[in-house]
């Protein structure tokens, strides 16, 4: 099917893709349209080694061999000065393109058989929640992808941390399922992304990962006696709380555990006719600092 031009739905560490290939516009847009993602909004390039970058990237900035080196395979997109090759459906016409090399045996298996690299944005309408099982890019894509690659639950549950090149230094453009600490213990101290200007970093639309029912952040105590007798759900680290429907993410206050699962419960929440969502702030470190972007993000409707 990817062959083809067709788009297939593709597992990954970090949350499923609708992929296909990168190098085919059209099978590009058919991606697009199965979204309903604004053409604004780049994809993401899945290579099958590192060696492939340099299909896609003309040149690497410094660092960037170290980071491949330590981190690739797994869920780190490095933002890179693009090749003329890569078509500007892409990268929405950006001179760069993201690309990355995903750890998931099933996927990379794919890759190294096909031919092209993939293109693929994370495999949910736009502006929802990204699916961490088959089951959910079923429910939401299923009569617009003919094919899903069962690769079972994800194992990292949010999308891959995000960075790029910017004349002189490394930017972090999204936090994600690679910790910022463990880039910096490699290349040195990475800079926040002032608030981009469209279309640079779209993934950093305020209102993304958004489910229908309203997500509040923090003062899950103060707020709880307001939602009294209606169908509240939470999201927690590892406290339970008395509310309808509780969901603790890690009980020994693991944040990669917690990680996993964040984007399963705001789903089932969601699903769950909860009239709110309340949620903890989780400790900015780590993977918290990806779950609590999330969170905002899911909160900022
Ligand atoms: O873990 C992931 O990153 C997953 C899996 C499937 O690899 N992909 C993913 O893609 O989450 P998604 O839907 O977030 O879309 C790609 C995002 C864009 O929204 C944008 O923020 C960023 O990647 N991006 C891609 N190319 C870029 C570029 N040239 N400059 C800046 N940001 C870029
Ligand atoms: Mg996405």
């Amino acid at each position: 099917m990817l062959r083809e031009g067709g788009i297939v739905a593709i597992p990954t560490e970090t949350v499923y893709g609708l992929a296909a290939n990168a190098f085919d516009q059209g099978a590009v847009l058919k991606v697009f349209e199965a979204k309903q993602r604004p053409s604004f909004d780049p994809l993401i390039v899945h290579v099958a080694s590192k060696e492939e970058v340099h299909r896609l990237a003309r040149e690497l900035p410094t660092g960037a061999q170290e980071l491949m080196d330590a981190f690739w395979p797994g869920p780190l997109t490095l933002v890179l000065p693009k090749r003329a090759e890569v078509p500007d459906i892409v990268t929405s016409g950006l001179d760069t393109v993201g690309v990355r090399m995903p750890a998931h045996p099933l996927t990379l298996e794919l890759l190294r058989a096909l031919e092209f690299p993939l293109a693929a944005p994370s495999a949910n309408p736009f502006g929802y929640v990204s699916p961490t099982t088959a089951a959910h890019v079923a429910a939401q894509l299923g009569d617009r992808v003919p094919y899903i690659l069962d690769g079972g639950p994800c194992e990292v549950g949010v999308e891959s941390t995000i960075i790029g090149w910017e004349g002189d230094r490394w930017v972090l453009f999204r936090p994600g399922g690679l910790p910022v600490e463990a880039i910096e213990s490699v290349i040195g101290s990475v800079a926040n992304a002032v608030k981009q200007v469209l279309p640079a970093a779209p993934g950093m639309l305020e209102s993304h990962y958004a489910p229908r029912t309203p997500v509040h952040v923090g003062g899950i105590v103060e707020l709880l006696p307001c939602f009294a007798g209606k169908r509240v759900g939470v999201i927690s680290f590892r406290k339970t709380y008395a509310a309808r429907r509780c969901v603790v993410l890690s009980e020994h206050g693991d944040l990669t555990e917690a990680a996993r699962g964040l984007f399963a419960a705001l789903r089932a929440l969601d699903d769950g006719g909860c009239v709110v969502i309340l949620a903890e702030r989780f400790p900015d470190e780590g993977l918290g600092r990806a779950i609590n972007d999330r969170l905002r993000r899911a909160a900022a409707r």
